[in-house]
């Protein structure tokens, strides 16, 4: 970590210690906890739950990966930090703010959830530069928004992201001719140009060859660390999670069974304090090949 980050984080870190003293129903409590879930379920159907009782909390400006098997439960967490699904039993904060479309505050927070669902979520035969602008939408006036004009701070603004995730001279290239990578580097741009607080990305890099899923999972380090960005990434590969992430929870039938992260040369097991690094990887040796 560099002392730019250190020096940036301890700015939010006041910024939120007066915001939190001028907001007395939020009591004095203070917490770097960006996400916190305490016995979250939630259901589909209402007769199968989809999760069952997640506890879990997630450090401001840190990177944290969700791994599990296919029907898990990993895309429905995201989609409960974003709003996107409802909770049957359990508290959410997202930065204090408890998830739901119909409150305004929430709303306004919203926009500073970039999130990348598994299709990415681009318009295929819209330019590069288009799509990422699509990024900037919430901040348009509603005129602004109908008609799609964009002011030129917002252009440039784009363009800066489009460099940052090495797309420069591709702006004007529509989206459907991209390769796989850079359709990945558009999905980064558009919710960095919505100035997250809090990425959320849905296996950015499952169907990746290992080469561009590091060079993709390398970029979103690197602007995390510029940003101060908190990010949370559903992921299909342990090794792969484990490389990037600070903690790694793992889902299994819609259950948290396993919170770890790497420290030093050792994986530490923050959840259950019982599982070997050779039981963890051979949980998901044969999943990563899939
Ligand atoms: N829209 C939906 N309607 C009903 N059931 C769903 C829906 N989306 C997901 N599920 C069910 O919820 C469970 C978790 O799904 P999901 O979160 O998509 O898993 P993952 O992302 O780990 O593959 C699965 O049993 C799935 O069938
Ligand atoms: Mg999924």
């Amino acid at each position: 970590m560099t002392n730019t980050t250190r020096v940036n984080e301890t700015e939010i870190l006041q910024k939120n210690e007066i915001m939190m003293a001028k907001n007395t129903h939020l009591s004095s409590i203070f917490t770097e906890k960006i996400i916190q879930m305490s016995n979250v379920w939630t259901s589909y159907d209402s007769k199968n739950f989809a999760l069952e009782e997640i506890n879990l909390s997630i450090d401001r400006g840190t990177n944290y990966a969700i791994v599990g098997e296919s029907g898990s439960g990993k895309s429905t967490l995201l989609k409960l930090m974003n709003g996107m699904m409802h909770f049957s039993k359990g508290t959410i904060k997202i930065d204090y703010v408890v998830p739901n479309m119909n409150d305004k505050k929430f709303k306004k927070m919203m926009h500073t959830i970039g999130y990348i669902p598994q299709n990415l979520g681009l318009i295929k035969n819209i330019t590069v530069l288009e799509n990422t602008l699509i990024g900037a939408l919430p901040r348009l006036s509603k005129i602004q928004s109908l008609f799609k004009r964009f002011p030129e701070h917002e252009i440039q603004e784009a363009k800066r992201i489009l460099k940052l995730v090495v797309l420069s001279g591709k702006e004007d290239r529509k989206v459907y001719t991209l390769s796989g990578g850079e359709k990945r580097r558009v999905a980064i741009a558009r919710a960095l140009m919505q100035k997250p607080t809090i990425l959320l990305a849905d296996e950015i890099v499952s169907e990746l060859d290992h080469v561009t899923a590091h060079e993709i999972m390398d970029l979103i380090a690197d602007a995390q660390k510029q940003m101060n960005l908190t990010a949370i990434m559903v992921h299909h590969d342990m090794k792969l999670a484990l490389e990037y992430a600070n903690r790694v929870a793992v889902i299994k039938k819609g259950r948290k069974i396993l919170e770890i992260g790497v420290e030093g040369e050792t994986i530490v097991d923050f959840q259950t304090g019982d599982v070997s690094t050779e039981e963890i990887m051979e949980m998901y040796a044969d999943d990563s090949k899939k």
